[in-house]
């Protein structure tokens, strides 16, 4: 892949990740796929005879696409950031487990329609620069019944002021961010694609203490500057939906994560009708 085929969101994320990989690896709370197992709840297993393909989209460290090859599923881990996929294809080995690694973005997936059946993405949404492309991708690569596994960070529909404010600290932290979509936003998209979402949930995660959260994301002092000057200047929705303040000594706060699954309609089941089963955890 040359960065000619990519745009600069994708640039910018890929030298943004390569320079960040050794920092995305056990240490680091993504480890904890606790939130993965439990929507794993929601999507079949994989048909015991191997042949259920799963496909990792911007895999990072590998910590969501691992534990689908973990299951049984026949899992390739895509990114674009070749550092991160040298991370992800050493935890592979330390287990292990046999998976495919691909260098490409979210938004072009080169794979034929109907391979997998089942789509995986966590925690890299915000950095898309054309979600509803990447989304659109994804039904197109799901085969009829296959299921789409959504986590990102997220902000409330009906929140603009709170939205703004963690968009500017998340910009100011890592430039490479893009924005988080509100759960009505990633609805309308999965809806688009034909894909049904058939659980939602919304709950609450603690940012553990700002000097990792720029240690991770290697943060310019200029630009940290910033951020506490908004950590100074918190606007009441913001206040409301994040609570920033202060733990044991360290500034934390509390973002929202969603977590959808969606399943591709297969045209005649019926499926489509009914709403997601929803959840809301603060
Ligand atoms: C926070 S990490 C992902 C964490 C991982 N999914 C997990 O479960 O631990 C974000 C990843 O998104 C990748 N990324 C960002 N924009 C991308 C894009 N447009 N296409 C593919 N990967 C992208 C980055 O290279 C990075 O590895």
């Amino acid at each position: 892949m040359t960065s000619e085929s990519l745009d600069a969101a994708q640039v910018a994320a890929r030298a943004q990740f390569d320079r960040q990989s050794e920092r995305y690896g056990r240490s680091h709370i993504l480890h904890d796929v606790t939130d993965v197992e439990r929507a794993l709840a929601h999507v079949p297993g994989p048909a015991p005879n191997g042949g259920d393909r799963a496909l990792d989209v911007a895999t990072g460290a590998g910590h969501t696409g691992l534990l689908l090859a973990a299951r049984g599923f026949a899992t390739t881990l895509a990114d674009l950031a070749p550092g991160m996929l040298a991370e992800a294809g050493r935890a592979a080995a330390e287990r292990g487990l046999t998976v495919d690694l691909a260098e490409h973005a979210a938004e072009t997936l080169p794979y034929e329609n109907g391979r997998f059946a089942l789509v995986s993405c966590r925690v890299a949404g915000h950095h898309f620069s054309r979600p509803g492309r990447f989304v659109a991708e994804a039904a197109r690569v799901l085969r009829p019944g296959g299921h789409l596994l959504l986590i990102d960070g997220t902000v409330p529909d009906g929140e603009p002021e709170a939205a703004e404010w963690i968009h500017l600290v998340e910009k100011w932290r890592d430039p490479s961010h893009g924005r988080f979509l509100s759960p009505g936003e990633w609805r309308s998209l999965l809806a688009e694609a034909g894909l049904h979402s058939v659980h939602e949930r919304v709950e609450a995660m603690k940012q553990p203490d700002l000097e990792w959260y720029f240690t991770t994301a290697n943060t310019p002092d200029p630009n940290r500057h910033e951020v506490r000057r908004l950590l100074r200047e918190v606007p009441p929705a913001a206040q409301r939906v994040f609570q920033p303040g202060e733990q044991d000594g360290r500034v934390i706060w509390w973002w929202q994560r969603l977590t959808l699954v969606a399943v591709k309609q297969r045209g005649d089941t019926g499926i489509g009708t009914g709403g997601p089963e929803q959840e809301t955890r603060s």
